[in-house]
């Protein structure tokens, strides 16, 4: 089936799709891992040139989205550093986004300024796709998150979701509220005093309905139907001395899960520091390598729908 709903869309953000939107993405992303597990490659995408502008360290995204582009079939151009392009000599992130436009059908962009996503694809007339703006949004982070919950628990309605961390400068958390929103999610918060979700966005999701509750120990998010674990985003920090102060304010173990509860599903949008000891990817439910897996799936999914392609098997 043709997927109409995207076609030519940029994903900025998870604020901007609605439910419908959401579960045709999960819904395409699973055709795409029937896909990939029963033949290796869609080539789909073959007429089709992707650009990938990295302008801030990435593994996960940037690989998953140049696996999913290459699964497709599609070209693809990239820059996978700010300092091996024009940028370096003062180039606005707007001039190289309108030149790279003139090259490619669809641009993924990483970029350290909260909001810059929006403004740049504003200026262009071909999809792009926001991979991350500093502390703003990681949408298609979220996506797969919402992927992975799905998968895992059979569910996204009803759930109870714990976020910890760095709940002030960390993008996944800020879209997957947003993501989860359409859902009727309860959220309970657990973050240092000084990385707290910022109120924007904890008054707007209350303003909704959100029952939200925040809570100051482990043990208490441990109470949740999904563990959602987050590292201090040091790199945010103005002041190091005062990330040298909060890094290692909740660190996950084992043991605490097997005591408060051993059915909780654990996720992290990875890279992980220190918040997450690595005995507990033993447990069953520590879900976040087969979490980053499902990205490809996910971002495969986007790329052919906002470049309107069929998806077979939807
Ligand atoms: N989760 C995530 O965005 O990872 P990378 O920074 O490695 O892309």
């Amino acid at each position: 089936m043709h997927s109409p709903v995207l076609i030519n869309k940029d994903i900025l953000s998870t604020k901007n799709l609605n439910k419908q939107e959401l579960l045709a993405i999960l819904k395409a992303a699973s055709c795409m891992e029937k896909l990939v597990t029963e033949k290796g490659v869609c080539p789909m995408l073959t007429d089709t040139l992707i650009a990938f502008l990295f302008l801030e360290p990435s593994t996960r995204t940037r690989l998953s989205f140049e696996a999913a582009a290459e699964r497709l079939g599609a070209k693809t151009i990239s820059v996978a550093d700010a300092g091996s392009s024009s940028i370096l000599k003062g180039e606005s992130l707007s001039d190289m986004v309108k030149v790279v436009a003139g090259y490619a059908d669809c641009i993924v962009l990483r970029q350290s300024a909260m909001g810059l996503a929006e403004t740049v694809a504003g200026q262009i007339a071909i999809p792009l796709i926001n991979a991350g703006d500093g502390h703003g949004q990681h949408p298609t982070q979220a996506l797969l998150d919402l992927y992975t919950i799905s998968k895992e628990l059979g569910k996204l309605e009803s759930l109870k979701i714990a976020l910890v961390g760095d709940l002030k400068y960390g993008r996944t958390v800020h879209s997957l509220c947003y993501a989860l929103l359409p859902f009727q999610p309860e959220f309970v918060f657990c973050a240092p005093k000084d990385l707290y979700m910022p109120s924007a966005i904890t008054n707007d999701l209350k303003s909704k309905g959100v029952c939200i509750t925040e809570v100051e120990s482990l043990e208490q998010a441990l109470q949740a139907d999904v563990l959602y674990m987050t590292r201090i985003q040091k790199e945010r920090f103005p002041d190091q001395k005062q990330y040298e102060l909060l890094k290692g304010s909740f660190v996950l173990k084992k043991e605490l899960v097997l005591q408060q509860n051993k059915d909780v599903l654990i996720l992290h949008p990875l890279p992980r520091v220190d918040e997450i000891d690595t005995h507990v990817d033993e447990l069953p439910r520590a879900a976040y390598f087969r979490q980053a897996h499902n990205g490809m799936y996910v971002r495969m999914a986007l790329l052919a729908m906002v470049l309107g392609k069929d998806i077979p098997g939807l």
